[in-house]
């Protein structure tokens, strides 16, 4: 109402409430670097394409009269209560895309009272994100660490800052093929860009001292060449930030060490089967697209998962993430917790996710986007946009609260 209200008086929103001109503009405030890394995807961007084209596929069919006056958009996920089923993804890097990127996401996320998942790439640390936060739900997403020590640091971290549970992601043990970033001889990470969590860490800084001991090598030369490039990348829209940065002692040695440990590309169902005695915290695991891994995932002891292909940046013509959702749900039954991420951009396709099973959604792309073009409060905006035609969708289709969003108010478009 208030976003109506403003819209009528003539007021023009920080952000467009529409995600092409969101697009268009972020496009526009950034370098091309930051572009092809942050909306790029993996291979041809088929599974990218695909992510939106099987929103297309469904069609709501609202009821009438239905007197859904009031709307509770509330909804419990592993015991806490969300302000809405939206919640922000974890996304790496995102200091390419604003200043104090994950700070202002997290204050953005306190503002509206949006939980918000703590990237294990991300540019903050865990730590100062959560004092940011309040009492909004906040999650810490993993990558398992070829070093189980870090993997062990990483969880106590989660634990103390209060997090609501530990999101293990397991679609990028290694990175996917990404033309975009390959022909420009960029990704943020070798450049020093969101290892902010690995930085920050006790048992991070044991394996890095341990390394140092060894004499500069060429590769050492080219990290640092290559971390000045990303900076003047980083800071294109804000030119101070660049002395700034540039005068912080890069992290070298940290660069390389993160590129060894931070995945383990041999990562199985043993290494998961251990975390139940690893932590208190509810596991989520997210990267979940085939029906027998869901399956596998709660035999395990999983508390959740994210149905997910990484928004189309890992494997090129994989199945959309909404579709992956309804085969899902078919073989799982409608009880265990499941998420959806990848290609949501409007209320209207969080209404049809919730409708065909999922019990809440993450936004990835637009939230950065909304960072772009207006920092903190571009984020603030871009959630209460998509929240607010949520909330629109649910009374022209007559439901009160989320779940009353049932199977029977989305038919197969064709
Ligand atoms: C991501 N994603 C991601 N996922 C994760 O588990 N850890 C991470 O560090 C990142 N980093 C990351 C960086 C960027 C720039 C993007 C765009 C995405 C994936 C993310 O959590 C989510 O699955 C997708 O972004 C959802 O798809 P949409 O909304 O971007 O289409």
């Amino acid at each position: 109402q208030h976003i109506y209200r403003e819209g009528m008086l003539g007021r023009r929103p920080a952000v467009p409430t529409d995600f092409a001109e969101l697009e268009r503009r972020a496009r526009r405030a950034s370098s091309r670097i930051a572009w092809a890394y942050v909306a790029g995807g993996a291979g041809e961007g088929r599974t990218m394409r695909r992510n939106r084209a099987a929103f297309d596929r469904w069609a709501i069919v609202p009821r009438m009269a239905a007197g859904a006056v009031e709307r509770d958009l509330s909804v419990d996920l592993l015991g806490t209560r969300h302000a809405s089923p939206v919640l922000l993804a974890p996304v790496g890097a995102g200091a390419l895309m604003g200043r104090d990127s994950d700070l202002s996401i997290a204050r953005a996320a306190a503002a509206t009272g949006t939980g918000y998942v703590f990237s294990n790439q991300g540019c903050n640390t865990m730590e100062d994100c959560a004092a940011a936060m309040g009492d909004t739900p906040r999650w810490v997403q993993l990558y398992w660490s070829k070093d189980e020590g870090l993997v062990d640091s990483l969880i106590q971290r989660a634990e103390s800052i209060g997090a609501g549970a530990l999101v293990v992601t397991l679609d990028t043990t290694v990175l996917g093929w990404r033309p975009q970033d390959l022909n420009l001889g960029f990704l943020p990470f070798t450049r020093g860009v969101g290892i902010a969590q690995y930085t920050s860490d006790p048992r991070f800084a044991a394996i890095v001292a341990e390394r140092v001991a060894r004499p500069a090598t060429k590769q050492d030369v080219r990290i640092t060449l290559s971390a000045v490039r990303t900076l003047l990348a980083m800071t294109r829209n804000h030119p101070g930030r660049f002395w700034r940065n540039l005068r912080s002692p890069l992290p070298r040695a940290s660069v390389e060490t993160f590129l060894d440990v931070y995945s383990n590309p041999g990562l199985s169902w043993q290494h998961l089967a251990t975390l139940r005695e690893r932590t208190r915290l509810p596991v989520v695991l997210k990267g979940i697209l085939h029906p027998d891994d869901a399956r596998r995932a709660f035999d395990l002891g999983a508390d959740a998962i994210v149905v997910s292909n990484h928004g189309g940046r890992q494997v090129d013509n994989a199945i959309a993430s909404l579709d992956a959702l309804v085969a899902i749900r078919d073989a799982i039954g409608p009880e265990p917790t499941v998420l959806l991420d990848s290609g949501i951009r409007t209320g209207a396709d969080v209404f049809v996710a919730l409708a065909l099973g999922a019990d809440a959604v993450l936004l990835g792309r637009p939230h950065l986007y909304g960072l772009a073009l207006a920092g903190q409060r571009g984020v603030e905006d871009v959630i209460r946009n998509v929240v607010a035609e949520l909330d629109l969708t649910m009374a022209l289709s007559g439901a009160r609260d989320v779940p009353a969003v049932t199977r029977d108010l989305v038919s197969a478009a064709g």
